[in-house]
């Protein structure tokens, strides 16, 4: 058997069409012509895994892959990024999971196809040490996901990701309460508050606020706060599950949570300078390396 992943991410994998050079906004009743046509995998899973990846980790995909032909790039660059496989086909008759992604002026424009399951039942998990969980839908879609890997001893994180339904969704602060990291955005994080929802995962919320930087809040602890890095924002698509893999490395790598907060951060501005979600990594490395340690190692992984 090969030996267990460092980062085994799950959630939704998309296939995202990515419409670029227009030659006027779209708009009702109207045909506008696109000048480039991009097929990227896409979804937090596959970003976070992508960027993990990049970073050195040995990283996984698990998910229902897009329905055909939306598929075969989806596996391709997962190959061709060094994610190991670990999806599972749509089911027959399914509808592509997809995003049409508009690039319109400095913006972009998302329409989505989310069809059935996130994650195929049962859920199997590869051998792995952390668990990254790409949307908290998906925790809520497979409530017995964040169990079976705890009772595998893995560690776990989870992306909040917006969705307008989630936040009314019974169980949220639950599922957030049994991981270790919860990684939320600063809208999605007013939003839990707004909703009621309680945020006290085992060891932190982290809270990615764009321009802003982050913040980390451990359970019980001072929260840390740091700026963003200075960015010329190309494309801020992705960004947060890019900021996800920095953090996760740092943690993966036993480091103190203000560590994990820079390496966060560092990754986070490296994904807006570059357009895409997960393509043109090779720089990465050199950041989780470089990183000066800022205080004694964790005692011990969870
Ligand atoms: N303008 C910027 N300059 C520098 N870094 C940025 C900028 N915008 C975002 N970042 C970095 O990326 C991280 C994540 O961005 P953001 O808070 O927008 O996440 P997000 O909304 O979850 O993104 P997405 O869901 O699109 O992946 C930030 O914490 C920061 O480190
Ligand atoms: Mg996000």
């Amino acid at each position: 058997m090969s030996a267990p992943l460092d980062l085994l991410a799950a959630g939704r994998i998309y296939c995202d069409l990515v419409f670029a050079g227009l030659d006027a906004p779209p708009a009702p009743g109207r045909e506008v012509y696109a000048a480039a046509l991009t097929l990227a995998a896409g979804g937090g899973a596959f970003i976070t895994a992508a960027h993990a990846a990049a970073l050195g980790l040995r990283a996984g995909l698990m998910g229902i892959l897009p329905a055909a032909p939306f598929d075969a790039p989806v596996r391709e660059e997962a190959a061709a990024q060094g994610v190991e496989d670990h999806t599972t086909p749509a089911p027959p008759g399914a509808d592509p999971q997809v995003t049409a992604a508009i690039v319109t002026g400095g913006d972009r424009a998302f329409v989505t196809r989310r069809p059935g399951a996130a994650l195929a039942e049962p859920v199997a998990l590869p051998p792995a040490r952390h668990l990254h969980i790409g949307e908290a839908a998906t925790a809520l879609d497979h409530p017995r996901l964040i169990g079976r890997a705890r009772a595998a001893g893995m560690s776990v994180s989870m992306d909040c990701a917006w969705d307008g339904a989630l936040f009314a969704r019974p169980g949220l602060a639950e599922a957030i309460a049994a991981v270790d990291l919860f990684l939320p955005n600063a809208e999605e994080a007013a939003a839990l508050a707004a909703a009621g929802v309680a945020l006290a995962p085992r060891i932190a919320t982290v809270v990615k606020r764009g321009a802003e930087g982050a913040r980390v809040q451990p359970r019980g602890g001072a929260p840390l706060e740091a700026p963003a890095l200075p960015a010329r924002v190309v494309d801020p698509t992705g960004a947060g599950d890019a900021f996800n893999a920095g953090f996760l490395a740092g943690w993966l790598d036993g480091r103190a949570l203000e560590d994990c907060l820079h390496l966060g951060l560092a990754c986070g501005a490296a994904a807006v300078a570059r357009p895409g979600g997960a393509r043109g990594l090779e720089g990465l490395p050199t950041l989780r390396k470089r990183l000066p340690r800022s205080g004694p190692a964790r005692a011990a992984l969870p």
